[in-house]
Parts: C-alpha cells; sequence; structure tokens
C-alpha cells in the first residue's frame, strides 16, 4: 500500500478507536474546534476559497503528546457549524519524516494550494527542513507537488529551526515570510519572494530579536504572518525565549506583533513596540486570512507547546482552537473583536439594566450556566475593586474571578479556584475609564474576555466541576454601577 494511504488509515484507526472516550468527556468544547483525538496544535493554512472557510491544523491523532505531525482540516461557511473532513496531509515523503509541519494557504489561479515546513531528523537528531507544496482539486484530498521540496534547508547564517511559511500575492508576486534563528540563537523573521510558489529568492530580515527595542528578544521566532492592515505593516510572530517582566511575557512562549511599514525591496520592517496578542494564560501560533467581506480574520491555538497536563488528556484529547477575531487597528494597536458571525449562536436572551452594587456580591435569576456569553458595562463609582465570577460552586469552593483593581488600574484574571488543571493570575493595565465592558465567551472548559470592544483579550483553559455554573457579580470597598448587563446560551 503506498505510504500515505497507510499512515492516514492508521490515523482513522486511532480516531475510531479513541472517539467514542473524547466524546464521554465533559470538558469537551461546544463551540470551539478541537481535535477528534490526540492533540491539536497551530492553526495552518487558514483561508476562504469558493466562499467556504478551510481551517487546517496540527494534529497528532495518536495520542495527546507532539508526535508525528499530520495536517487535520475542517471546513465552514459560517464560523458556526464546523465540518470534520478528511485528514489533508499525511508525513509519509522523505521530506517529511517527522512531521508536516505549520503552513499556510493560498488561492493559486483557482487552485487550494497548502505551502508547509517538512521536518526530518536523522539518526542523531540532526534535523532538516523543507518547505513543501500540496494542491488539491476538490478541497478535500490533497497532493503533494513532484517538485517537493521547493525549498531545501535555509539560507546562510541561520539554523536548521526555519519553519512555518506564511504566503500571501501583492500585485503579480508571491511572497513569504519563515520563523527562523540565526546561528547564534538569536530569533529573526526572513522574507522571501517568488512568481509561481516554487522559486523562491530570499529578499532579507523583516525583523528579530536584534533590532530596535527588541534587542535579544528570543532565539528563536514561529509561526510569523504578515499582513497589511489600514494601510499599515503588521507582524504577528511567537518569540520563544523571551524572560518575562512584570505582567508581560508570562506564558512559556510569547505571541505578539508590531506595527510598521514594510521595505519589499529589503524585506525590512521599521516598526514600534512588541505587544502581546492576548493578556491569558493558553494562546499560541495564530494565523491569520483576508476574507470576501475584507475581513482579517485571526484564529489562535488556545493551547502553548510544552503544556500537556490538561484534564481532557485522561480522555484522550487535548487543545482547542480560540473562536475568530477580527482584527482591526486603531492607532497602531490591534483590536480584536469576536467575529460578529457567532451572533448566530446566541439564545435564550436574559438582560438586567441599571444595578448599582454596593460593597457587596450578587448572583441574579437565569444568569448562570457554563455555555454561555455575557456582555457586562461597569460604571465605577467609589468601589475600589469590581468585577464577576463564573463558574462559581454552591460551596465556594471553585471560581473564575475577572476583576478590575482600580488602584493599579488592571483587569486580572485569576483561575487560582477555577477548579482542575493548571492555575494562575494574569494581569494587563487597562486605563480607569467612564466604564469598562467586558464580552466573555465561556464554554465547558473554556474562557475567553475581550475587554472594552476588543482592546485586550484575555483567554484560558479552565476545568471546573459541572456543576459549578454560578455567576456573582461584585463590588468591594465602595460601589458600582452596571448599565446593563446582557446574557446568551450559545
Ligand atoms: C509552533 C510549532 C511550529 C511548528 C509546529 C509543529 O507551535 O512549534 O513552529 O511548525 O508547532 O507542530
Amino acid at each position: 500500500m503506498d505510504k500515505n494511504k497507510e499512515l492516514i488509515e492508521k490515523a482513522v484507526k486511532a480516531i475510531n478507536e479513541n472517539r467514542e472516550t473524547v466524546e464521554s468527556d465533559y470538558y469537551r468544547l461546544k463551540y470551539h474546534i478541537m481535535p477528534p483525538t490526540g492533540l491539536l496544535n497551530d492553526p495552518n493554512g487558514f483561508i476562504q476559497f469558493n466562499g467556504e472557510y478551510h481551517l487546517f491544523y496540527q494534529f497528532h491523532p495518536f495520542d495527546t503528546s507532539h508526535g508525528l505531525k499530520y495536517w487535520g482540516h475542517f471546513r465552514s461557511r459560517d464560523f458556526v457549524e464546523w465540518d470534520e473532513l478528511p485528514i489533508a496531509l499525511a508525513p509519509s515523503n522523505w521530506y517529511e519524516t517527522h512531521g508536516c509541519y505549520s503552513g499556510s494557504a493560498v488561492d493559486n489561479d483557482g487552485t487550494l494550494t497548502l505551502i508547509y515546513t517538512g521536518n526530518v531528523k536523522d539518526e542523531e537528531g540532526n534535523r532538516e527542513t523543507y518547505q513543501c507544496l500540496a494542491t488539491t482539486e476538490d478541497g478535500i484530498n490533497f497532493d503533494k507537488h513532484d517538485d517537493n521540496p521547493v525549498m531545501y534547508n535555509q539560507p546562510e547564517g541561520y539554523t536548521r529551526h526555519f519553519r512555518d511559511p506564511k504566503v500571501w500575492k501583492k500585485e503579480d508576486t508571491w511572497y513569504m515570510v519563515i520563523g527562523t534563528q540565526t546561528v547564534k540563537e538569536e530569533g529573526r523573521v526572513l522574507l522571501f519572494k517568488s512568481k509561481d510558489l516554487k522559486e523562491w529568492e530570499l529578499i532579507g530580515e523583516v525583523t528579530g530579536s536584534n533590532i530596535n527595542e527588541l534587542k535579544d528578544f528570543g532565539y528563536m521566532w514561529e509561526c510569523p504572518d504578515l499582513f497589511e492592515l489600514n494601510c499599515k505593516d503588521v507582524l504577528i510572530a511567537c518569540p520563544q525565549g523571551v524572560e518575562s517582566q512584570g505582567d508581560l511575557y508570562n506564558n512559556i512562549y510569547q505571541s505578539g506583533y508590531v506595527v510598521g511599514k514594510l521595505d519589499y525591496e529589503t524585506g525590512k520592517l521599521e516598526h514600534g513596540e512588541f505587544t502581546e496578542l492576548d493578556r491569558g494564560f493558553e494562546f499560541y501560533a495564530p494565523q491569520t486570512t483576508l476574507d470576501e467581506k475584507s475581513r482579517r480574520i485571526l484564529i489562535g491555538w488556545m493551547g502553548l507547546p510544552e503544556r500537556e497536563e490538561h484534564p481532557t488528556v485522561e480522555n484522550k484529547w487535548i487543545h482547542a482552537m480560540t473562536i475568530p477575531r477580527v482584527l482591526e487597528l486603531r492607532n497602531d494597536k490591534l483590536m480584536q473583536k469576536p467575529i460578529e458571525e457567532l451572533k448566530n449562536m446566541r439564545e435564550n436572551h436574559v438582560s438586567y439594566k441599571d444595578i448599582v452594587l454596593n460593597n457587596e456580591e450578587i448572583q441574579l435569576d437565569n444568569i448562570s450556566g457554563d455555555v454561555i456569553e455575557l456582555s457586562v458595562e461597569f460604571v465605577p463609582q467609589d468601589a475600589q475593586e469590581f468585577g464577576i465570577k463564573v463558574r462559581c460552586s454552591e460551596d465556594n469552593e471553585e471560581e473564575t474571578v475577572i476583576y478590575y483593581d482600580r488602584s493599579s488600574q488592571k483587569l486580572v484574571f485569576d483561575r487560582n479556584k477555577s477548579g482542575k488543571g493548571y492555575g494562575g493570575i494574569r494581569r494587563c493595565h487597562i486605563k480607569d475609564k467612564k466604564n469598562l465592558k467586558l464580552n466573555i465567551f465561556i464554554d465547558t472548559s473554556s474562557v475567553e474576555i475581550f475587554v472594552n470592544d476588543g482592546e485586550e483579550v484575555f483567554t484560558g483553559r479552565i476545568y471546573p466541576n459541572k456543576d459549578s455554573l454560578g455567576i456573582k457579580f461584585f463590588a468591594k470597598g465602595g460601589a458600582i454601577k452596571i448599565n446593563k448587563i446582557d446574557k446568551w446560551d450559545l
């Protein structure tokens, strides 16, 4: 049997064997993309093609470790219903023996084309890296290109940590960014160009850990993405090896962006500061696409490398994607909003207006649940702290707390009492203004908090008891007014 077919059949067998165990898990999410079994990591090949959204992902179907990577495949028309399609890529060729690593998708004159990294390790564990193409006629079955790999190894001066091609077209030329490190182990993003997706020419370094204020900013940059927004260029990348600084960079690896202007002749991006995309716990390796409505849409991996001790492991699956976010640029800052289509999931609307809390904690009729959206507008008065507790147990043992601390002007996401799994606190500066808006998406084992219409986002996985459904609103050290509360079941 041909190797590709053999590898896919092996994976399908593992998926079928484990599916029942996986599906029995209360922590299976209700409106997020998850692997059918095994491990999911980076979103790959995100594209709208012939009207349909395709999202591929790094997939290890056999167990919850980072083993041999395949590309899994989902498709949607509306971001609400996702079809699980057959595996798109299996690591069947000599240039990808240790995994079909991350990459992107383009519409090449009507052909949906994937560009990805073939990962190879030799007997001594030395890595080799190849950039490869695959195409499809039916949008489901993919053929690897006969001329693969289209790029052998890396340019001089860089190591074989050289991967994750993100490709786009500008006028008649294809451009590609790749994440890498110099031989001195400094993270970099490189820009290439091509006329045909096959022959690539290096233009230069976009940026990395050496320039501007980003000195010593990581030993390797993974999963770059570069796009135009409001006449500026935005580079997203994932530096590894950045030390935490107070509230910043507290996850194992970082994911953020810089904004500037790309010089397509030299490859150089003159840019401002690096800003984290998400202030929470599980967020990494996001990928964006531009859709037919000209929206720049981002989906991130709601997980992190080297963090495999999630309680779902006992049910043979791990990790998920974030909900899709639409990006806008305001004063060189990315605003991130939940994609509009998610409003179509809303049911059972409950609404309250003009509630005053004075140094107290309250629960409201019909506001509770584990698969819901909440939208709350606070107007601080003289309270020192105010916020919301979600997924509260009746005995007060469990709660996930989201609050604003006015003395430090910080929004805080505290999951130390969230239940099983990783704990921790994340904080981010938010200016103390006339009001504070929180739009919170809760699923059975996740929380995504959008602050002030997308000024900041906090994402985290939580694993409370399935009966911990309470929601509380509180004010400490004084009063607040809540202008409006809206709650929907999703
Ligand atoms: C990021 C990453 C990528 C790589 C992929 C392998 O999470 O390490 O750099 O292509 O995962 O699964």
